[in-house]
C-alpha cells in the first residue's frame, strides 16, 4: 500500500467484510432480544445494512474493482464479545442491555470507518463515493442515537430493576452489568 487510493480500497474491503458480518449477526441478536423495541431496532437495521452493502458495491463498481471483503479482526472481535454477552447474561433484561451496548460498539466502529472513507473519497475527488459514504454515515449515526435513546429510556432501567429484584448473590453483578452498559451509552 503506497498511496491513498490503495488505502481507500483496502479500507472499503474492510468495511464491506464488516457489513457482511453484521448481516450475519443481527438476526441472532434480534432472536435473543426480549424487548420488542430492541428486537425491532435490530430488525430495522438488517434492512438498512443490506442497503449499505449495496452502496459499497456501487463504489467498488465505480472504481472498477470487484466487491470483495478483507477480514476485519476488529469486527470479528466485537462480534465475539456480543456472543459472549448473549451467553453469559443470566437474565433477559441484562442480556438486552448487553446486546444493545454491543450493537453500539459496532455502530461506533462503522462511524469511524465511514467518516474516514468519506474524507479520503473527498480527497481523491470521488464525488459519488462521498455521497454514498455520507448517506451511510448518517444512517449509522441515527442508529446509534436511537439505541442510546432506547437504552436510557427503557433497556438500562429494566436491566437495573431486574438486577435489584434478584435476591441471589448474583444481583450485585447484574447491577454492575447494567451500569457498565450505561457508561458506554
Ligand atoms: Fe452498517
Amino acid at each position: 500500500m503506497d498511496n491513498l487510493n490503495k488505502l481507500f480500497e483496502e479500507t472499503l474491503r474492510d468495511v464491506y467484510y464488516a457489513e457482511k458480518a453484521i448481516l450475519k449477526n443481527l438476526p441472532k441478536m434480534a432472536k435473543k432480544a426480549s424487548s420488542d423495541k430492541l428486537r425491532s431496532a435490530f430488525e430495522e437495521h438488517i434492512d438498512q445494512t443490506e442497503e449499505q452493502v449495496g452502496r459499497l458495491e456501487q463504489i467498488f463498481e465505480s472504481i472498477g474493482k470487484s466487491a470483495r471483503g478483507k477480514r476485519c479482526p476488529a469486527i470479528d472481535g466485537l462480534a465475539e464479545e456480543a456472543s459472549e454477552i448473549m451467553q453469559e447474561a443470566e437474565n433477559e433484561t441484562v442480556r438486552d442491555a448487553g446486546m444493545l451496548a454491543a450493537a453500539q460498539a459496532v455502530e461506533h466502529y462503522e462511524i469511524a470507518r465511514y467518516g474516514t472513507l468519506a474524507a479520503w473519497a473527498d480527497k481523491l475527488g470521488m464525488k459519488d463515493a462521498v455521497r454514498l459514504l455520507e448517506t451511510t454515515l448518517e444512517e449509522e449515526k441515527e442508529t446509534d442515537m436511537k439505541l442510546s435513546d432506547l437504552a436510557l429510556s427503557e433497556i438500562n432501567i429494566e436491566a437495573d430493576a431486574g438486577g435489584a429484584a434478584g435476591k441471589s448473590s448474583r444481583s450485585a453483578s447484574r447491577n454492575d452489568a447494567a451500569r457498565a452498559s450505561e457508561r458506554r451509552t
